[in-house]
Order: structure tokens, then C-alpha cells, then sequence
């Protein structure tokens, strides 16, 4: 368990998730954390869930702080920090905003700064999660090494060149939302095919997650993973082959090229 005590400016969607999912497997204690938001009694309440500090003010957390994590909106990430700035120089400062990289922010914060911008998705929340880190940072050789070593406790942890925050981002942050459609649609059929409901989202949650980590343990090409699963004249190939005439596959991709597209 490290030292650090962590303070978040920003306690959302996203700030709960991560804070939830180091929580949770025992990474830091709720007593080491500090949050703030916009309205505080919105804040407690989230704080109070996870027994974690609420404070009045952001410089009230920084003042708590060895890390401060940076969770408002890309939008309000400037107004936030520039009254900050001076407070900010003395701590390690993360973001996780969309499309604050390295560069951007440096403009903003004060020079020498020791600040780092990565991107967390949903399921840090249970331990299973993606966190994309920007290569180019200015934390210390031990700064970095300390705090991939609490992140990797929560999720798999990636270093990506600027140039690929953004797809990175897209392949990991966005999907879970592609994904929940097809654990939805899944359910569906199944349920109109006669399981309860319940159990078919059960069924094909855990298929999905024993997907994955078939993948990530095996290292097996995905078209071999569908092959071993498809047997001649068998009923796999059928779903495989009506999937193919309903374009699933370069609908995935076009998902994909469309929340590129926007960014
Ligand atoms: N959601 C995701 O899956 C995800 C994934 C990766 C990265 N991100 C990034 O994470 C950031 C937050 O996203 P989110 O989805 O967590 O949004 P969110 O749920 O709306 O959270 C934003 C938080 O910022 C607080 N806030 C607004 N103005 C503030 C201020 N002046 N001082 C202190 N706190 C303030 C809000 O407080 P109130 O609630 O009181 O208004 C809220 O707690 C974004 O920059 C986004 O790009 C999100």
C-alpha cells in the first residue's frame, strides 16, 4: 500500500470509479483520499459511500494531497487549474481529462510541474480496467514507477506515444459502451429464446469477460479463438456466417471511425 495521500478535483463519474477500484482491492486506505466537486453536498454523499474525506475547495484538497488527480470535464479543465496553478507546482498532478495531453496542459500549469495525462476506463472500478498513459511526463523516474505500480493493481496498464492518446482512448474508453449494446442485444436473443433475463446477461457477461482473458493468457490469434469454436456443418459457423451478411465486423470498425471522426 503506498504512503501517498490522493486528492481529486473532479469526484464524477470517472474519479469514483478509479478511487472505487484502489478501494477495493486494498490499495489505499479511504482515510489517505480527498475529493472535491462542484457542489459539495453532492460530494459527500459520493464521499460518504466510500468513507473518503470531502473538502470545500480544490485548494483544500491540494493542501491534503501528495497526488492530485484532475476529473472535471475537458471543457472546465483550464478554469479549474489556472487559480490552482502555484499549489499544483509542489504536488505530482494527473489528469484524465479527454484530450489534455502532455503539451496541452503545460501551457496551463506552472513550469516544472511534475504532471502526467492518462485515460481510465469504467472497469478500473472492479479491478478489471485499461489505463492509457502518455509516454512524454514530467513525474520523477520513482513518481512513475510508484504510480503505475498502484494503477496495474486495478487495470492493465499501457504507455502510448502522444500521437496514439487518442485511438488508444477510442479502443478502450469507448467500447465499453459498444460493448454493454452487444451484451444487451445478446440477452435479448436469449431471452427470446426463453432464459430470464437475468441469466441471460449473466451468461453472456461472463462470456465475454472469459473471452477477454482466454485472449490475454493465451496470446491465441482471435480468428484461431473463433476456428476452435466452429466445427463442420456445426451451429457456430450458421451464427458466424449470418453475423458476416449483417456486416459485424466493419460495423465494429466504422463504431469506431466515428468516434474518431469527432474527436
Ligand atoms: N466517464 C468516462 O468513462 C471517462 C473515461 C476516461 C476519462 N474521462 C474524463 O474524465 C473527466 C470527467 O468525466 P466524468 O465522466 O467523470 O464526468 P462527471 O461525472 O460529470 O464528473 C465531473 C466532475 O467534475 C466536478 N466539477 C465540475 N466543476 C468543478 C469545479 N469547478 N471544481 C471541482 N469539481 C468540479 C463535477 O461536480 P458536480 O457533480 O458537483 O457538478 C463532477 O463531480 C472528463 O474530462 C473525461 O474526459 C471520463
Amino acid at each position: 500500500m503506498t504512503n501517498w495521500k490522493i486528492g481529486v478535483i473532479g469526484f464524477g463519474n470517472i474519479a469514483q470509479a478509479l478511487i472505487g477500484g484502489l478501494l477495493k482491492v486494498d490499495a489505499i486506505s479511504s482515510d489517505q483520499v480527498y475529493v472535491c466537486s462542484a457542489h459539495y453536498d453532492k460530494c459527500c454523499a459520493n464521499a460518504e459511500r466510500m468513507s473518503v474525506h470531502p473538502c470545500r475547495t480544490a485548494e483544500e484538497v491540494i493542501e491534503q494531497s501528495d497526488l492530485v488527480i484532475l476529473a472535471v470535464k475537458p471543457y472546465q479543465m483550464e478554469k479549474v487549474c489556472v487559480p490552482i496553478q502555484k499549489l499544483l507546482k509542489e504536488k505530482i498532478v494527473v489528469t484524465v481529462a479527454s484530450k489534455w495531453n502532455f503539451d496541452r496542459f503545460d501551457e496551463v500549469l506552472v513550469s516544472g510541474t511534475h504532471h502526467i495525462s492518462m485515460i481510465p476506463n469504467t472497469p478500473v472500478a472492479v479491478a478489471e480496467g485499461i489505463v492509457i498513459i502518455e509516454e512524454k511526463n514530467s513525474l520523477s523516474e520513482d513518481e512513475l514507477n510508484q504510480w503505475k505500480a498502484l494503477l496495474n493493481q486495478i487495470a492493465l496498464v499501457e504507455m502510448v506515444d502522444s500521437d496514439h492518446m487518442s485511438i488508444a482512448d477510442t479502443i478502450s474508453g469507448c467500447t465499453p459502451a459498444f460493448t454493454a449494446m452487444y451484451l444487451e442485444a445478446l440477452g435479448d436473443a436469449g431471452v427470446k429464446h426463453g432464459l430470464t433475463r437475468a441469466m441471460a446477461y449473466r451468461l453472456v457477461a461472463q462470456m465475454l469477460k472469459g473471452t477477454g482473458s482466454l485472449y490475454l493468457e493465451q496470446g491465441k490469434h482471435p480468428g484461431a479463438m473463433k476456428d476452435a469454436v466452429c466445427s463442420p456443418n456445426g451451429t457456430t459457423i450458421r451464427g458466424v456466417e449470418a453475423l458476416e451478411k449483417n456486416g459485424f465486423r466493419a460495423a465494429a470498425m466504422e463504431a469506431i471511425n466515428a468516434a474518431m471522426n469527432k474527436k
